[in-house]
């Protein structure tokens, strides 16, 4: 069952969303060529608790860090580890969740450490951008394969592989709700979207083929071909004007469309 939020719930996950957002952008800073991505990790959770919020994603489902730091082919889930040092030309995914007041948010982003490749930095922008050209779908009366449509078409046109076996889901209370949101899909097919709802859309996309397969670690997901892989993910909710927030991205407004 899908949960719809009251404005107060929302304002509650606006919260949680403006926290993250904080610590991502100082995880973002923070990379540079020669850290380990333990070293993230730990700065990830201290400044988490420092604002009396929780990792979501520690113990969760015995997941034993707070932050997932994938490199390269590792498109999801990559273990922070202290024998894992960035290295200049990796392209590093961070994802991150919080509990706030008992409210989620779950936020990812992809970034070069030090210059890399222009292929690479296409993929990473690219990667943004079908977010952005799928959260623009998260409208009132829209439905869910919009969103995917969306996202696939975009990549698809660079021709990236959409990664299938993972997908956004809907997030509050906690952080895997109903509906599941895929990055491929029909328009107009799938759940309708309804203010109140409260999604984490994900795009992960990959330079090559998009199946991927889990490391013995029983967590890291990588791409089968080992081609490099993005991924972009932003808490958002559709308001009660039926518009879409970025609730990670506190103040972002999104612009008119113009194509
Ligand atoms: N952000 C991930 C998601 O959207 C959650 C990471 S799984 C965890 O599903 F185990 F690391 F928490
Ligand atoms: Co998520």
């Amino acid at each position: 069952m899908i949960y719809l939020k009251n404005a107060q719930q929302l304002a509650l996950m606006r919260k949680a969303g403006a926290l993250l957002y904080e610590v991502l952008c100082h995880l973002r800073e923070a990379v540079k060529p020669g850290m380990s991505t333990a070293e993230l990790d730990v700065y990830a959770e201290q400044m988490i608790r420092k604002h009396k919020a929780v990792p979501s994603f520690l113990d969760y489902q015995g997941y034993p860090a707070t932050i997932c730091a994938s490199v390269n082919e590792q498109v999801v889930h990559g273990i922070p580890s202290d024998t894992v040092i960035l290295k200049e030309g990796d392209v590093l995914s961070v994802d991150c969740g919080l509990i706030l007041d008992g409210w989620q948010a779950d936020s990812a982003f992809t970034v070069g450490v030090g210059p890399i490749s222009p292929e690479n930095r296409r993929l990473i922008d690219v990667t943004e951008e079908c977010f952005f050209k799928g959260v623009r779908q998260a409208v009132n009366g829209n439905h869910l394969g919009d969103i995917g449509f969306a996202v696939q078409t975009h990549a698809e046109s660079f021709g990236y592989g959409v990664i299938r076996d993972l997908t956004g889901h809907g997030i509050g209370r906690a952080m895997h709700e109903e509906p599941s949101v895929p990055n491929f899909g029909r328009p107009g097919h799938g759940t309708k979207l309804r203010p109140g709802m409260t999604l984490a859309i994900e795009p992960m996309i990959a330079m090559g083929d998009y199946h991927v397969a889990e490391l013995e670690d029983g967590w890291t997901i990588v791409t089968e071909d080992n081609s490099v892989c993005a991924h972009y993910e932003h808490t958002i909710a559709i308001n009660e004007h039926g518009l879409p927030e970025l609730l990670t991205y506190p103040g972002y407004v999104l612009a008119e469309e113009t194509t």
